[in-house]
């Protein structure tokens, strides 16, 4: 469910010039860039760059690397702070937004406490550049949501990888009927299993309440009497040993400090029932300096610092500490093709990290 500011031209004229801008940084300048490291990098004196930190001293005076990343951070700082962003958008409009996500919900689908308490890590930064993070204002959600439709520049169908996630979920499902969406934030991730899969019974946990009300108002919308939604910590979800058989996250691992993915990790183990699925989808950086260099680039630019982290743990000792098989790393093609060797547009490393607890 959207919940839209009123219109008002100049802000939808100003988005899609953004949105243009970032179609422009993904298809042409990324390209680009890769072009010139490759120019570059074959004509070194000495060892070829090895790693992410080579290829930065070597782009360092670059002047397309310069503007490439430029680009990237401000023009996310514009789609959500400047005078025509998101935030300054939605705070026009704040009654009318904030008096809708006061509901009415179906009975049981939410579940929130009060004085909840964030962990230190979530508070420390407003992660991907959105002001004041998707959990310090009663409107976070709705601006996330919002900023969520244009994240990926080339997504047609802006639903559509949440749904190509979904499809490897139930193809590994066999029999299952209880699944847990780890950090499911506005709904987005949890919608397509319990409108797909109606028999099943899904619980969605978060530790953002703007998000969580909006995820609620949707699933009231829809009618649906298999979700519910809970404020809580990934690694703290308050369900039943063994209560569910499968449990998934979408670009929630890396939003978060090895030490707490540990933690999810262990929390997986104990609720999953014997022989359920893990299976969660995130981005991991392959072993290439360039592209390295592009997603930890990424990871400073864009406020998200636990990405580099992410990529460097041993996920196998992570899994293995939890009770959990040592996980397979599937590449992921989040569109049509994207995976092809052609494609030269700028991407997130998509993979899914699929393990089982011991049956
Ligand atoms: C990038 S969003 C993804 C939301 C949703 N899964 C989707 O695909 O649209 C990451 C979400 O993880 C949540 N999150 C971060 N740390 C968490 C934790 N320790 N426990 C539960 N949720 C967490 C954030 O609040 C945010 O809603």
């Amino acid at each position: 469910m959207a919940l839209d500011p009123r219109p008002y031209r100049p802000f939808q004229a100003y988005q899609d010039t953004v949105l243009d801008m970032k179609r422009y940084w993904t298809r042409e300048l990324y390209p680009a860039l890769e072009q010139t490291y490759e120019a570059k990098a074959a004509n070194v004196d000495g060892p070829p760059p090895k790693s992410a930190t080579d290829v930065d001293a070597l782009l360092a005076d670059e002047p397309l690397a310069q503007y490439f990343g430029w680009l990237e951070r401000h023009l996310q700082r514009m789609k959500y702070s400047g005078r025509l962003g998101l935030a300054p958008a939605f705070d026009h409009d704040r009654a009318n937004i904030e008096a809708a996500l006061e509901g009415p919900f179906a009975d049981g689908v939410l579940e929130l406490t009060d004085g909840f308490e964030q962990p230190d890590y979530y508070t420390a930064v407003d992660i991907h550049q959105h002001p004041g993070g998707v959990w310090s204002d009663e409107l976070a959600g709705a601006v996330y949501e919002r900023g969520a439709r244009t994240t990926t520049p080339l997504m047609g169908r802006d639903a559509d990888l949440h749904y190509r996630f979904t499809d490897q979920i139930f193809a590994r499902a066999g029999a299952a009927k209880r699944l847990l969406d780890m950090g499911c934030g506005f709904g987005k991730s949890t919608r397509p299993f319990y409108t797909e899969r109606r028999d099943m019974e899904v619980t969605g946990v978060d530790l953002a309440e703007p998000c969580l009300r909006l995820a609620a108002l949707t699933a009231t919308e829809d009618q649906a009497r298999n979700v519910h939604y809970r404020q809580a910590d990934a690694a703290d979800t308050g369900l039943d040993d063994g209560s569910v058989d499968i449990v998934t996250s979408t670009m929630m691992l890396h939003e978060m400090p090895p030490k707490h993915i540990r933690a999810v990790l262990q929390e997986a183990g104990r609720v999953l029932s014997p022989g359920g699925l893990s299976i969660h989808l995130d981005f991991l950086s392959e072993d290439d300096p360039f592209k390295r260099y592009i997603h930890y680039g990424h990871a400073r630019r864009n406020n998200e610092p636990f990405m580099p982290p992410l990529n460097e743990m041993d996920l196998d000792e992570a899994h293995r500490a939890a009770g959990l098989e040592p996980p397979e790393i599937i590449p992921f093609e989040e569109m049509p093709g994207t995976l092809d060797a052609g494609n030269t547009d700028w991407r997130f490393p998509w993979v899914i990290i699929v393990s089982r607890k011991a049956a």
